[in-house]
């Protein structure tokens, strides 16, 4: 049985190309709770800092702006708009450019501890959808349900590569496999909350499931854990 004074909570973690994005989306409109894709805080740091031309080894600069960051995410009906400061940045932060700068400044402590509150904010009745590298290891660690997804890199950079082309954009293979294997380098071998999952997260490989298997196996859980 809920606690009905408690705000229920389902982090949503993994490296990027496992569906976070996505199953965290279909959950939301499933549940009706509220959403928050952690990533996309580094990733507007990183769009600010790259069109400012600002020094990525600036630690200081960057946590300054990364106090109080306030984002904005808005059900458009078929995905998750992300506004900053009134401004839809949904398209412009997912260059490869902009991954590749947010996995750099996610290294930062005083970057990190300045987001936490920003990103813990969201939790509010009916409850979070929380998607991201650390959502239940370091910012939400009593969240109801922890689900860690993986899948393996090819697999990942396979996934991205369709994207890309789909959408028209020229894309390489084996330099996505590269990006990503660095990233996951980056992310999984950092100091500050690394990405890891936590103790108590249910692992799903969805190396060779489709979105609607592993949204299917989510769903089951959802329910047997009470909080649908
Ligand atoms: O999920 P994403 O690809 O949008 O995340 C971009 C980068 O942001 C990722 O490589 C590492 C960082 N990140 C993080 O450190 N902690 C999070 N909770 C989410 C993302």
């Amino acid at each position: 049985m809920l606690d009905p004074e408690k705000i229920p909570v389902i982090t949503i973690d993994g490296p990027s190309g496992t569906g976070k994005g996505t199953i965290s989306y279909l959950l939301r409109s499933w549940l009706n709770w509220h959403l928050i894709d952690s990533g996309a805080f580094y990733r507007v740091l990183a769009l600010s800092i790259l069109d400012d031309e600002i020094d990525l080894l600036d630690e200081k600069k960057i946590a300054s702006l990364a106090s109080g960051l306030a984002l904005e995410f808005v059900d458009s009906g078929i995905e998750t708009k992300i506004l900053y400061r009134g401004d839809d940045c949904s398209n412009a932060i997912r260059s490869e450019a902009c991954g590749v700068a947010a996995s750099k400044i996610a290294v930062y402590e005083s970057v990190r501890s300045e987001l936490l509150s920003c990103q813990r904010n969201f939790a509010v009745l009916p409850g979070l959808i929380a998607d991201g590298r650390d959502m239940g290891t370091v910012v939400f660690p009593a969240a109801d349900l922890k689900i860690f997804l993986t899948a393996t890199s090819e697999e990942r950079a396979s996934r991205r590569y369709k994207q890309l082309i789909k959408k028209g954009i020229d894309a390489s293979l084996p330099a996505l496999l590269r990006d990503i294997r660095e990233r996951d380098e980056r992310d999984i071998n950092r100091a500050q909350s690394p990405l890891k999952a936590s103790d108590d997260a249910v692992l799903i490989d969805t190396s060779n499931l489709g979105i609607e298997e592993v949204m299917l196996k989510v769903r089951q859980i959802v329910k047997i854990r009470g909080l649908a």
